[in-house]
């Protein structure tokens, strides 16, 4: 039978899971280079395209990415389905960036942006291959919770995106769209009117501007519909904050090492064009079929109505969904799945 090869799941777990059948259909639709390959734009934007990176480096066309993503391995030993990285020295790992970094960034526009993201064990090296590279704007700090506890260490709870421009005077960058939605605890008010912040039937909230620290982020949870079986998925609503505040609509999103496709899904979800690079061809398909679904189902969790909502309000988001019914039965009824993640 199809299905007895799967993993036992709890009943409301979301992951991804593709049947036989169904990998075959879409195991077509991937980009797998050969040497003869033309690998033009054309050719390869809107595409998974599924082979090490290092084949190919060296042929994609120059200056074609708004922006570029990039989740690479971390310095830590790590099995992604059987492609092992193990961890090195500093040097060693600066050495691995150097490899490859400085090709990736030709790839960028002139006015283009790169984001790159690590732990506090690789961060150092990425900020040396991003100030030999580019220039560095910010570095986010994004508290990701969850993550295993140590008797002997301090949990780690973080992690860093390095944000760098080819040309520091002229780069895109919309504030506007990734504004944040806050709770206010101590609701100040003038003149008995309420200062910088609105009174709602569904409590006090406060827009503000987004700044260097992100704690509005869990990673994603077994009853997330956008949940894969990928060792270090990244959330969609944090790749969904790069993309709007960094790439115009109808812009090009590239990922060299998209693993379970969230930079390809979020940029397809937020009518931006993507290229998307993995090696293992397992990812791939979770990477097509989550592009796959998201013709239909352009949710985000956490981002609704245009602005970032912080954790545990789920609630009001369902309630504002509700209430603005043009399409969203989607997005409903993955924020009714949503209440499992109780966001920690
Ligand atoms: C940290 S993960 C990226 C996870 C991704 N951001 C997501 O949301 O699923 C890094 C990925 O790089 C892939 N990878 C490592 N070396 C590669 C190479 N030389 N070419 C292409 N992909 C590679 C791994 O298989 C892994 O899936």
């Amino acid at each position: 039978m199809e299905e007895t090869k799967q993993k036992l799941r709890a009943e409301r777990n979301r992951t991804l899971i593709l049947t036989d059948s169904e990998q075959a259909e879409i195991f077509k639709k991937l980009l797998i280079p050969d040497d003869s390959l033309n690998l033009e734009l054309e050719n390869i934007v809107n595409r998974t395209i599924c082979c090490d990176l290092f084949h190919i480096i060296d042929r994609l066309p120059v200056e074609i990415a708004d922006l570029i993503v990039i989740d690479p391995p971390y310095n830590l030993d790590k099995n992604f389905n059987g492609f092992k990285f193990k961890s090195l020295d500093n040097e060693n790992y600066l050495n691995y960036l150097r490899s490859w970094f400085p090709k990736i960034v030709k790839l960028l526009k002139k006015n283009g942006t790169l984001y790159i993201c690590g732990d506090w064990k690789c961060t150092s090296a990425l900020q040396t291959i991003m100030e030999e590279n580019l220039f560095v704007l910010n570095r986010i700090t994004w508290q990701r919770e969850k993550g295993r506890g140590a008797l002997s260490n301090w949990k780690n709870s973080m992690e860093d995106i390095w944000f760098g421009v080819k040309d520091k005077n002229n780069y895109f960058f919309n504030v506007e769209d990734v504004k944040l939605k806050r709770r206010v605890i101590a609701p100040y008010k003038e003149n008995g009117k309420p200062k910088d912040w609105e009174e709602t039937e569904n409590g006090n909230f406060r827009i503000t501007y987004p700044s260097n620290f992100w704690d509005d982020i869990s990673i994603p949870y077994w009853s997330m519909p956008e949940n894969t079986d990928h060792p270090t998925q990244k959330p969609e609503k944090l790749i969904a904050k790069l993309i709007l505040a960094s790439c115009p609509i109808g812009g090009i999103v590239l990922d060299p090492f998209l693993g379970s496709g969230t930079t390809s899904v979020v940029a397809k979800k937020l009518n931006r064009q993507y290229i998307g690079i993995e090696i293992n061809q397992e990812y791939c398909k979770w990477a097509e079929k989550r592009l796959e679904i998201a013709t239909n189902d352009k949710s985000i969790q956490g981002y609704v109505d245009g602005v970032f909502w912080e954790r545990n309000t789920l609630n009001i988001q369902q309630k504002i969904l509700k209430n603005n019914k043009k399409n969203n039965e989607n997005k409903i009824a993955n924020l009714f799945e949503f209440e499992d993640e109780k966001d920690y």
